[in-house]
C-alpha cells in the first residue's frame, strides 16, 4: 500500500503523515528532508543553491542517515530547499531513492509537493492537505518558537507565501493536486481531528 501526501508549506502533512503510517504499519519518508538536506550539503560546501550542477552534486552525494537531523527543520533551510528543489537537475538525481523507497515492503506513506502527480503517479491513495496561509504559519511559528527560534509570526507568513508561489510556478514537478487525489482543508481541525478525517478518506478510497 503507498499513501502519497502532498500540500504546501506547513499544511501539517508530515504529521499527519508520520500517524497515518504508525497506523497502518507503514514505513514514512519525508521528501521535504531530501531537499533540506541537498540545501544544507550545498552551502557547506562553499556552494550556490542557485547553481543547478553544485546542487545536484550534493544530492548525488546526499547521505540519508543525516535526514534525521532536527537542524533541517530549521526555517532558513525550508527557504533553501525551494531554492535547489526548482533545478530538475537535483529533482532527477533523488527521483529513484523515492520510488525505491516507495515500492519497499510492507508499503510507505510518503509527503511532499509531487508524490501524487511525478513519484508515485501509481498510489494507491492521494491526499492533498491544505490549510489557509495563516494557519499554516501560526503552527509553524508555534513550533519554531517550541525549537527555541527567535522569528516573527508575519516573517513565517512571508516565508510561507514566497515558498509557496516558488513552488507552484516552477517548470519542473511544481506543486498541485493530482487528479485523482482528495482534498482534505484542516483550517479548522486540530491534529486529532484532521488525522481521523485522514484515515476516513484513506478508508473510503481503499474501498
Ligand atoms: O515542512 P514544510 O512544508 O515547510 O517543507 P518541506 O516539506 O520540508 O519542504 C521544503 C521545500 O522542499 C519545499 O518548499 C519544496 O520547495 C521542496 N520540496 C519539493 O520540491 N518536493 C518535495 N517532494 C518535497 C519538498
Amino acid at each position: 500500500m503507498i499513501v502519497a501526501i502532498d500540500g504546501p508549506a506547513a499544511s501539517g502533512k508530515g504529521t499527519l503523515a508520520k500517524r497515518i503510517a504508525a497506523h497502518y504499519g507503514l514505513r514514512h519518508l519525508d521528501t521535504g528532508s531530501l531537499y533540506r538536506a541537498v540545501a544544507r550539503d550545498t552551502l557547506a560546501d562553499g556552494g550556490d543553491l542557485t547553481d543547478a550542477s553544485a546542487a545536484a552534486l550534493a544530492a548525488s552525494r546526499l547521505d540519508v542517515a543525516t535526514l534525521s537531523d532536527p537542524a533541517l527543520r530549521g526555517a532558513g533551510l525550508g527557504e533553501a530547499a525551494s531554492v535547489v528543489a526548482r533545478h530538475p537537475e537535483v529533482r532527477a538525481v533523488l527521483l529513484e531513492y523515492q520510488r525505491t523507497f516507495a515500492r519497499g515492503e510492507p508499503g510507505a506513506v510518503i509527503d511532499g509537493r509531487d508524490i501524487g502527480t511525478v513519484i508515485c503517479p501509481d498510489a494507491d491513495v492521494k491526499l492533498f492537505i491544505t490549510a489557509t496561509p495563516e494557519e499554516r504559519a501560526h503552527r509553524r511559528f508555534l513550533e519554531l518558537m517550541q525549537n527555541g527560534t527567535k522569528i516573527k509570526e508575519s516573517e513565517v507568513l512571508a516565508d510561507i507565501r514566497a515558498r509557496d508561489e516558488r513552488d507552484r510556478t516552477r517548470g519542473a514537478s511544481p506543486l498541485r493536486q493530482a487528479d485523482d487525489a482528495v482534498l482534505l482543508d484542516t483550517t479548522n481541525l486540530d491534529i486529532d481531528a484532521a488525522f481521523r478525517a485522514a484515515i476516513d478518506l484513506i478508508e473510503v478510497a481503499m474501498g
